[in-house]
């Protein structure tokens, strides 16, 4: 959350911190705001609102800095408004300051400041570090990296900063704790930011800042330490992200680009992995723990969000193929609980960003007592994907609308792919269920291009619903998760309350809210429990819902029933997932559309969840 840049070389910063904020803007939009040096005075512009807004605010204005440093904000302390956007500068306005995190002992600094004198402009705990470290750069007339240093061994939270000064006009001091930070490195130039959205089109070799490290950046060098000042070696890696794919390519909304992209994406998924015909199934990611990931007693899956209902589907795969007993735990709830963990058990963390604060948490819990941890992840190089011990990574390429499409269904491929090897290995599964499941595997992307095609339909059946004021999901078995997704879809885009359940649970108490304007989506394509979710349509017919069913090509029955049916092709239930799932990201894709809603940025969201 919170989107950070900097820029330190011989080319004008502003454009570039502006482009890079609009990159960023995905992980927060309540304020967006930049720091230059202009001749030796530190200009700071920030305003309330979209990226845009600060846009306006500086069109007609030219700016020379070569250093600068842009924020853009997903509030946590204080609401979003001008005075709170970033960056926040000292008293003395010599040091300005970018910060994503929370800086938990922000209240008792604060009043040992607010008692040596110091005045606050701000709500923020980011104002309030930036003074503490003028405070100590002054009482022990410390070189600023000195005094950021000290700084940073005595504050408690989380933090990805970047501070300049009109002192040392000539440096950047960039650090990280549990908030991810990339340095670009060009030629005589530096690039500071949250991800490498910004970054990527300058230059493509980058270092990944660890926790507790400190960048002493200038136009010609870069020294890392950590916060005992030891110097740290830096490893540059090279860039594996194209321009195109941060861009929305003729889409009107990164969201409806993504959903259009899943067979690619799924495709690559699967490229070099899975080859159904000579029945191999590769995850190079997941070699040395492979033994006791197959002979697990027990697996326990972490996440958050649309990831957790990925980790839901996947306990249905692995129970069914893999015999193995599965608990999901919403990593939030995981890590305050005291979970029962054993030195070897094995733990599954999925993550689209791989920077989500609880899920990071929760691992850490588990390898303090001894797991084994495999991450699921897509962003390459991200903060779960250096701390798991294994794992396998998306390929699904960055994903920018805030609501998650082609994670979700990349992630049930590499968790089926992993479920399938550990079946074939434990020979739960006969060798020909195995291969006929690879085949499926290998269509899936067919199939979700077939899925889409019911596009047209699906925006039709959201014209007339775009107006309710409630939804319910429903499926059984592998649908239920999907039920659960289509929900969450709806509500955080459309902001149209959705509730999604078993279908068998309904009669245990939602069926009492249903009538004539209550709209119901029935996930109910042909699997083990058409028979019985045939009757929870009847039910929720003869109660005067409206059923809006997505069914498997050619059912006839449904149909007859439901008030509106989508057909999505048929495939093995196990895999169903990623196709059903496909019609209800384009029903919350237009609905939202059509009430007005940025779907792309919802509300009061942001794409990464780097807070608790
Ligand atoms: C919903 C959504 C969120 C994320 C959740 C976990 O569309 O995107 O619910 O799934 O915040 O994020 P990751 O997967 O990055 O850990």
């Amino acid at each position: 959350m919170c989107g950070i840049v900097g820029y330190i070389g011989g080319k004008p910063a502003f454009p570039i911190l502006l482009k890079g904020l609009k990159r960023l803007e995905y992980r927060g939009y309540d304020s967006a705001g930049v720091a230059l040096l202009e001749s030796t005075n530190l200009e700071v512009l920030k305003k309330k609102g979209k990226v845009s807004e600060l846009e306006k605010l500086t069109e007609t204005k030219t700016y020379s800095s070569t250093i600068g440093i842009g924020h853009t904000r997903w509030a946590t302390h204080g609401e979003p408004s001008d005075k709170n956007a970033h960056p926040h500068y000292s008293s003395d306005q010599k040091l300005a300051i970018i910060h994503n995190g929370i800086i938990e002992n922000y209240g008792a600094l604060k009043t040992e400041l607010s008692e040596k004198g110091y005045e606050f402009r701000s709500d923020t705990d980011t104002e309030v570090f930036i003074t503490f470290i003028e405070d100590i750069k002054k009482t022990l007339d410390l070189t600023l990296e000195d005094a950021v240093r000290i700084a940073l061994t005595k504050v408690v939270g989380a933090y990805a900063i970047v501070i300049m000064s009109t002192e040392e006009p000539d440096k950047l001091i960039a650090a990280r704790k549990g908030s991810p930070m990339v340095i670009g490195l060009g030629k005589n130039e530096y690039y500071i930011a949250s991800d490498a959205s910004p970054i990527v089109e300058y230059t493509n070799e980058v270092i990944y800042m660890e926790d507790e490290q400190i960048a002493i950046i200038t136009r010609n060098d870069l020294t890392i330490v950590d916060t005992k000042d030891v110097p740290q070696k830096a490893e540059i890696h090279k860039l594996d992200l194209k321009l195109e794919s941060i861009e929305k390519g003729g889409y009107e909304h990164f969201m409806l680009k993504e959903i259009f992209e899943q067979p690619r994406s799924i495709a690559d998924c699967m490229r070099g992995r899975l080859n159904a015909t000579e029945g191999l199934l590769t995850l190079g990611g997941i070699r040395n723990y492979s033994e006791a990931l197959t002979n697990a007693e027990k697996i326990v899956i972490v996440a958050c969000g649309t990831s957790w209902h990925a980790g839901l589907v996947a306990e249905y795969i692995f129970e069914d193929l893999c015999r193995i007993p599965v608990e999901v735990e919403y990593a939030s709830e995981f890590r305050y609980r005291n979970p029962v963990i054993r030195e070897g058990d094995i733990l599954i963390a999925i993550s689209q960003s791989g920077e989500t604060a609880d899920t990071l948490a929760a691992i850490e819990l588990a390898k303090s007592k001894g797991a084994i941890i495999f991450g699921v992840v897509n962003t390459v190089g991200s903060s779960i994907s250096r701390i798991t011990h294994e794992g396998a990574y998306l390929h699904a390429g960055p994903e920018i609308g805030v609501a998650s499409t082609k994670a979700f269904t990349a992630q049930l491929t590499i968790l089926a792919m992993i479920a399938l090897r550990i079946a074939s290995k434990k020979g739960t599964i006969s060798e020909s269920k195995y291969r006929e499941l690879l085949v499926d595997l290998e269509n899936i992307p067919a199939k979700v291009e077939t899925a889409l095609k019911s596009d047209d339909k699906v925006k039709e059946i959201s014209s007339l619903f775009k107006d309710a004021r409630n939804f319910l999901y429903l499926g059984r078995g592998y649908n239920f998760p999907v039920a659960l997704e289509g929900a969450l879809k709806l509500k955080e885009i459309s902001y149209i309350h959705a509730e999604g359940y078993p279908a068998a649970e309904m009669k245990h108490g939602p069926i009492a809210l249903i009538d004539e304007n209550m709209p119901v989506v029935f996930i109910a394509t042909r699997d083990s429990s058409y028979d019985k979710i045939v009757s929870n349509i009847q039910e929720v017919k003869s109660r005067k819902g409206k059923v809006i069913a997505i069914v498997t090509e050619g059912d006839v029955l449904i149909p007859k029933m439901a008030d509106h049916t989508i057909e999505v092709p048929a495939t093995h239930e196990a895999l169903m997932p990623l196709v059903s799932v496909i019609p209800l990201q384009l029903l919350s894709y237009h609905i939202a559309v059509m009430r007005g809603a940025n779907v792309d940025q919802p509300r009061n969201l942001a794409k990464s969840v780097t807070v608790e």
